[in-house]
């Protein structure tokens, strides 16, 4: 429930949980309320041990809270923070306060605020590498994100007790710009613009434990996704990537997972009537087995794999197409890439074709690097030389937020 009016600022609840990265909350708090938001702080008990209410109360809009039973003024103070908020950022998020919000655990008042609020959510983890890599940490924040929690981070860097390894907290400023992302504060190019982004390659099972894959590293979709969030627009990051933060993701992105073609189409058609801008970054699988039921034995000798052809996403996209909204595909070729690509722009109907010759060096499938050429409608090339796929991001979406200015079909 959104509360701030054209005169009152934003308000954002701080989640301040007991690690060690506790005291940069501080410093996060600070940079928020530079920023005119109004910020109100809680901490969760084990908190307290690392750094103390005194602080938060001083630099805060209202006085630190650690204590789920209130007082006359506010006898409720979990109900009335999650409905008074319009953010509720979490930085340091531990492994113990991920765990808890993922199962509904409500035993303190950070905890009960997070399960009594609607609005946004953010958090940002910070624990030791061997932590961050347990499978329940992993699993309890695949949930979150299901369910729409923003997660930033964390880094690799260095660690309490002069370890080093990822689990490092993102930095207050990193925080500050995803907090201005969520509520629309960013004066980006892309700022108010939501981008829908499909990243990574579909699999598509043979039988229920082998499938069909591609080469596609999901780099691409994801260096557009944390771009368009750097300019400002609100992120939905379709991927069939199983860890997203295996790519840095640190933004404000939703995260919608999916595996195959059919699961593909779902979810874009699913997000495609809120979107501004669909960009079909992700190898579909042109074709899936007729899938068998049961695990294929070897004993019945090699099989015979029936093709059939999946949906074209991109196709359905473009048919579906809302007054306005900028369509941008892309092209795999290796051979006659300029003509095949021409040909492409022309049958697919979009705004946009980025084409990589996949048969270069340092280009397409799973390389930090790649070097593209960009057609328009007006049939105008755009050769950009070999960059990181993010620096490639930028050209795209430099062109796309030109299309979206002129007004696109
Ligand atoms: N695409 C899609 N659904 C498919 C296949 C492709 O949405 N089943 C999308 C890709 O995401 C990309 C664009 O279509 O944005 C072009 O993909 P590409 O493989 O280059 O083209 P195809 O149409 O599959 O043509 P071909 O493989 O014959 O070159």
């Amino acid at each position: 429930m959104p509360s701030a009016t054209p005169s009152s600022p934003p308000r954002i609840v701080l989640g301040v949980a007991g690690g060690i990265a506790a005291y940069k909350a501080v410093d996060l708090l600070r940079r928020l309320r530079a920023l005119d938001y109004h910020v109100a702080p809680i901490l969760t008990p084990d908190a307290t041990r690392f750094v103390g209410t005194v602080t938060f109360s001083a630099l805060a809009s209202e006085p630190a809270r650690t204590s789920l039973y209130g007082d006359a003024v506010t006898p409720i103070p979990h109900t009335y923070l999650a409905q008074h908020c319009d953010l509720i950022v979490v930085a340091p998020a531990t492994a113990h306060l991920i765990a808890r919000y993922a199962h509904g655990l409500a035993d303190d008042l950070l905890c009960a605020t997070l399960l009594a609020t609607r609005a946004p959510v953010v958090l940002c983890p910070a624990m030791h590498t061997e932590m961050w890599e347990q499978p329940s940490v992993q699993e309890n924040l695949a949930t979150l994100r299901r369910r729409g929690v923003l997660v930033l981070g964390p880094v690799a860097g260095a660690l309490a007790g002069g370890d080093e390894g990822a689990g490092r907290m993102v930095e207050p400023e990193e925080i500050v710009h995803a907090v201005k992302a969520v509520l629309g504060g960013d004066r980006g190019p892309l700022s108010g613009r939501h981008v829908l982004v499909s990243a990574g390659g579909t699999r598509e099972a043979i039988d229920p434990v082998r499938v069909i894959a591609n080469r596609s590293s999901g780099r691409q979709g994801y260096a557009i996704a944390t771009v368009a969030a750097r300019l400002g627009a609100r992120v939905t990051l379709v991927t069939t990537l199983e860890r997203a933060l295996a790519l840095d993701v640190t933004r404000a992105v939703d995260v919608v997972r999916v595996e195959s073609a059919e699961e593909l189409l779902d979810a874009m058609t699913a997000h495609q009537r809120e979107a501004d801008v669909v960009i079909m970054a992700a190898a579909v699988a042109d074709f899936r087995v007729v899938a068998s039921e049961h695990k294929l034995k070897r004993s019945q000798g090699v099989p015979t794999l029936q093709l059939e052809p999946t949906p074209d996403v991109l196709a359905a996209l473009v048919g579906a197409r809302v007054a306005g909204q900028v369509v941008v595909g892309f092209a795999a070729e290796t051979t006659d890439v300029e003509t095949h690509a021409r040909e492409k722009l022309v049958k697919k109907d979009v705004d946009l074709l980025v084409v990589n010759d996949v048969s270069a060096p340092g280009v397409g499938f799973e390389h930090e690097t790649n070097e593209v050429l960009i057609l328009g409608r007006d049939g105008e090339g755009e050769r950009v030389s070999l960059r990181s796929k993010e620096g490639v991001a930028e050209v795209i979406l430099a062109r796309v937020a030109s299309l979206l200015t002129q007004g696109a079909p």
